[in-house]
C-alpha cells in the first residue's frame, strides 16, 4: 500500500495504472474509518483492479469550528483498516496541498444549485459547496474512475452525482447502501460522540424510517401522511430532536405530495441528538420490492 501526500504523486500513481489496463477505484473519505467505508472498500476492491482511498479532513464542508474541531482523527488506524480492505494507494493530503491559499479565502468554488439547497442545507450554509469543491478536486486529481459514496448520506450523493453528470466529470459515481449497527442505526464516524443513553436513543431513526415504510407497504400513499408517521414514532423518544422527517423524490430530493411510484421515493430524516446532528434515509421500497419491480418489468 502506497501512502501519497500530494495530488500530483496521487495522479501519477492512477495515470501509471491506468497507462497499464487497469481500471481505478476511488473512496472518498475524511477518515475514522469505520464498517461503512470498509463496504466501500469491499466493492470498490472487487469492481476495480486498483483501489485509491483518499482521507481529507475538508475544512470548507463545515460550517461550525466547533464541528471540525470535534470532527474525529484516527489516522494512524485508519491506515490500518486501508491496509486490511486492500487498499493500493492513500492520498492523506494536508490542507495546503488541496487549497493552497489556506487559510485565506479559496477563490475557486463548485456550487450544486437545487439539490444542494433544500434538506441539509437549511442548519448547514454552505455544506454542499464545501462538499462539491472537494469531491471536484478528488475527481479532477484521481481521473478517469468509479468513485464509490454511502446512500447514507444520501443528499451529498445528490450532489454528487448531478455534479459528475453536469460537468461531465469521466467518474461514475456509485452509491452504496447504508451500513448499520443491530438496532439500526446507520454507523456515521459522529456516533462516537453520543453518550450511552443518547446512543440508544438514535436507533429511533431508523425505527421511523420502517415505520414510513411499512406505511407505504400498507399502501400509504400520502407524503404528508408518511412524515407524520416518521414524526410520531420520534416523538417517542425525548432525547431526539426531529429536524425533517420526509418523503422526497430520489432524484432532485423535492418533497412529493403523493407517493405516485414508490420506487422513486426516498424517506429522509434528520435529528439533533445530544452534540452530535445525524441523518438517516431509506427507499419507500425495499430493495427486494425493488429488485421484484425491475424483474417483472424487464
Ligand atoms: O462523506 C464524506 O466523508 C465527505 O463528505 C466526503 C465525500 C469525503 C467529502 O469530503
Amino acid at each position: 500500500m502506497e501512502i501519497v501526500e500530494t495530488a500530483a504523486g496521487c495522479r501519477d500513481l492512477l495515470n501509471g495504472a491506468r497507462a497499464l489496463g487497469r481500471t481505478v477505484g476511488l473512496v472518498p473519505t475524511m477518515g475514522a474509518l469505520h464498517d461503512g467505508h470498509v463496504s466501500l472498500m469491499v466493492r470498490a476492491r472487487a469492481e476495480c483492479e486498483v483501489m485509491a482511498v483518499s482521507i481529507f479532513v475538508n475544512p470548507l464542508q463545515f460550517g461550525d469550528p466547533e464541528d471540525i474541531a470535534a470532527y474525529p482523527r484516527t489516522l494512524e488506524r485508519d491506515l490500518v483498516v486501508c491496509s486490511e480492505a486492500g487498499v493500493d494507494i492513500v492520498f492523506v493530503p494536508g490542507v495546503t496541498e488541496m487549497y493552497p491559499s489556506w487559510p485565506s479565502t479559496v477563490a475557486t468554488t463548485m456550487s450544486v444549485t437545487g439539490v444542494s439547497e433544500r434538506w441539509e442545507a437549511a442548519s448547514r450554509l454552505g455544506h454542499f459547496d464545501g462538499v462539491a469543491t472537494v469531491v471536484a478536486k478528488l475527481f479532477a486529481i484521481a481521473g478517469p474512475c468509479r468513485a464509490y459514496f454511502g446512500e447514507k448520506d444520501f443528499q451529498q450523493l445528490a450532489v454528487v452525482r448531478r455534479m459528475a453528470s453536469d460537468l461531465s466529470l469521466p467518474v461514475e459515481v456509485v452509491g452504496c447502501p447504508t451500513v448499520r449497527e443491530a438496532d439500526g442505526l446507520a454507523l456515521s464516524s459522529r456516533n462516537v460522540r453520543l453518550s450511552g443513553e443518547e446512543r440508544a436513543a438514535a436507533a429511533v431513526l431508523s425505527r421511523a424510517l420502517a415505520a414510513g415504510r411499512a406505511a407505504v407497504d400498507d399502501g400509504v400513499r400520502s407524503g404528508a401522511a408518511l412524515a407524520a408517521v416518521m414524526r410520531l414514532v420520534v416523538d417517542g423518544e425525548p432525547l431526539v430532536h426531529l429536524d425533517y422527517a420526509v418523503a422526497v423524490d430520489a432524484g432532485d430530493l423535492v418533497e412529493v405530495g403523493d407517493v405516485a411510484d414508490p420506487s422513486s421515493v426516498r424517506l429522509l430524516m434528520a435529528a439533533q441528538v445530544g452534540p452530535v446532528r445525524l441523518i438517516d434515509n431509506c427507499a419507500a421500497l425495499s430493495r427486494r420490492e425493488v429488485r421484484q419491480l425491475e424483474r417483472t418489468m424487464s
